[in-house]
């Protein structure tokens, strides 16, 4: 017996030891750690429950038969997080690079499978070099087969992917499928095809950082939703993000105690709104000090910095925060905050997370980058997403709701529940002096003409009561009653029920 127990041992010491000390050893010189060594920082200690380490790959072409490592280059299994079940997989680079072979891929599907199944979250950790050259076509099978498993799974459970190495061909499609995508500075990168190839087919050089490191992707292309600093802010980051969400489409999101007096009244929000209308203001301000313990988890905060999306909580209950940003392009709505916003809009839906939509829009952006670069098309994402959710919807307008922005903005038209305007909101088609200078083209030679026209249209139309007036404001409240009257309305909006009309899926603008 001891003999028996002792061969299991030597099998486990064997797939622990991954590709060997040597290769462990190359992963931390690059600052990385391994693919086990993550999995114990992202789950609750000894919660660990691994599946099919013994696995090893059929391949026999390439002398691969003599290069069987057990595991094959992917750790899987299960976890809790903070005593809620994840299902996890780790991509390990010391095996054949992280690289994806049948059985590598078929360990990937098991855990997408039973995290359907069993309604769990799973997060998978990418350090991989994309197909396993040597097994050809199979390695394509196995990167569909998780590709189907990850469509299969979207809006049932939510998926997010860590890339912490660097990621390529395939394994950079799995985790665009997914709801949220991370990145950990200077050791990860991904790209469709790599600088080599960039370099044969259109003469570019480029290096694998600026082609497609942290920085490109949480910045410029809006591919990721964050970078963290190295891999042990990742792993803590992902464990606090995980908090927020409910583990399937078929729970509630998990509520936790709190501290937060939800009567707290914040004086100070009654000066934020500066008293020139151009002035700027940190929207994070209203938003830290409404939510719970001031605990905010932004989501792509470098990428279409106009707009503030992440999670927080209501008396313990997760919400989802979607706010424009007057210290960024005046909080306009372009493509890329339209694109960012109407993701995470759809993502709260798809879970059940109240939705808090704070207002400061002057409208869309104008201008021929824009227009050329579909800003219709990608305004109407946003606009279609808010109009389809059907979680309590809760709006407050700071100052101004211009425009197609003030409809798009989870307006009383798009089924908001709850919209409230501070005694500062301006909702009106545009600004006064473009308002002027249209409908009063006229008297554009007479300056004094001109400022009697704004001042009237100012006045007329730069306050929330036109808007209250017709009901389409339910009411103007105190911006230091902000926190209290939000908390009201969700409680009111907890046994919400709408749904819209049968489909088979709607067909949004992409
Ligand atoms: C098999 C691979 C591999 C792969 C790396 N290795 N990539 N083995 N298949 N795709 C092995 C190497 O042979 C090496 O083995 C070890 O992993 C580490 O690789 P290095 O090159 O030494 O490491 P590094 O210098 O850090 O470079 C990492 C890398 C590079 C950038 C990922 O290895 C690379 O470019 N690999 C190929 C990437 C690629 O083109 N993949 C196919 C994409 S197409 P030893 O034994 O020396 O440790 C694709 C199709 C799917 O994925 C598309 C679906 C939509």
């Amino acid at each position: 017996m001891n003999e028996i127990l002792e061969a299991l041992e030597h099998k486990r010491h064997a797939a622990r030891m991954g590709g060997g000390q040597r290769r462990i050893d190359a992963q931390h010189a690059k600052g990385k750690l391994t693919a086990r060594e993550r999995l114990e920082l992202l789950l609750d200690e000894g919660s660990f429950e691994e599946y099919d380490m013994f696995v090893e790959h059929t391949c026999a072409d390439f002398g691969m038969a003599d290069q069987k490592i057990p595991g094959d280059g992917v750790v899987t299994g299960q976890g809790t997080i903070n005593g809620r079940l994840v299902y996890v997989f780790s991509k390990d680079f010391t095996v054949f690079g992280g690289s994806l072979s049948k059985a590598h891929a078929s360990k990937i599907v098991k855990v997408q499978q039973a995290a359907a199944r069993n309604g769990a979250p799973v997060i998978g950790l990418f350090d991989a070099g994309g197909a396993r050259i040597q097994e050809g076509v199979d390695s394509l099978a196995g990167y569909a087969d998780i590709f189907m498993e990850n469509v299969l799974s979207s809006g049932v459970i939510p998926q997010i992917s860590v890339i912490m190495g660097p990621c390529a061909g395939g394994d950079v499609y799995s985790p665009a499928l997914t709801d949220f995508i991370f990145m950990v500075k200077d050791t990860s990168y991904m790209f469709v095809t790599g600088p080599d190839v960039v370099k044969t087919v259109t003469n570019e050089t480029v290096t694998a950082e600026e082609l497609g490191g942290a920085k490109i992707h949480a910045q410029k292309s809006g591919v990721v939703d964050g970078a963290f600093e190295n891999d042990f802010e990742a792993m803590a980051q992902i464990r606090r993000l995980v908090d927020f969400l409910p583990a399937s489409n078929r729970e509630k999101p998990p509520v936790r105690p709190t501290f937060d007096e939800p009567e707290r009244i914040e004086m100070s929000l009654d000066s934020l709104i500066p008293a020139n209308p151009n002035q700027p203001y940190d929207m994070k301000e209203l938003i830290e000090k409404t939510v719970d313990e001031g605990d905010f988890f932004e989501i792509g905060r470098d990428f279409g910095k106009n707009i503030i999306c992440g999670f927080a909580r209501m008396e313990g209950a997760p919400v989802g925060i979607v706010a424009n940003q007057p210290m960024s392009l005046a909080g306009v709505l372009d493509i890329d905050a339209s694109r960012k916003a109407a993701r995470f809009v759809r993502f709260c839906d798809c879970f059940g997370i109240p939705i808090i939509t704070f207002v400061d829009v002057p409208g869309f952006m104008p201008g021929t980058r824009q227009e050329q670069g579909a800003l219709i098309k990608h305004g109407a994402k946003l606009l279609f997403a808010y109009a389809e959710a059907t979680v309590p919807k809760v709006t407050v307008i700071t100052r101004k709701a211009y425009g197609g922005a003030y409809d798009v903005m989870s307006s009383k038209h798009l089924r908001g529940d709850v919209n409230y305007a501070w005694p500062t909101a301006e909702i009106a088609v545009m600004g006064a002096k473009g308002a002027v200078e249209i409908i009063f083209r006229a008297d554009i030679g007479d300056p004094d003409a001109i400022a009697a026209r704004t001042a009237e249209y100012q006045e007329r139309f730069a306050n929330p009561f036109v808007a209250a007036s017709r009901g389409y404001i339910d009411e103007v409240i105190m911006p230091h009653s902000t926190r209290r009257r939000v908390v009201k309305a969700l409680r009111t909006l907890r046994g919400k029920a709408v749904s819209n009309p049968w489909k088979k899926h709607d067909n949004i603008p992409l």
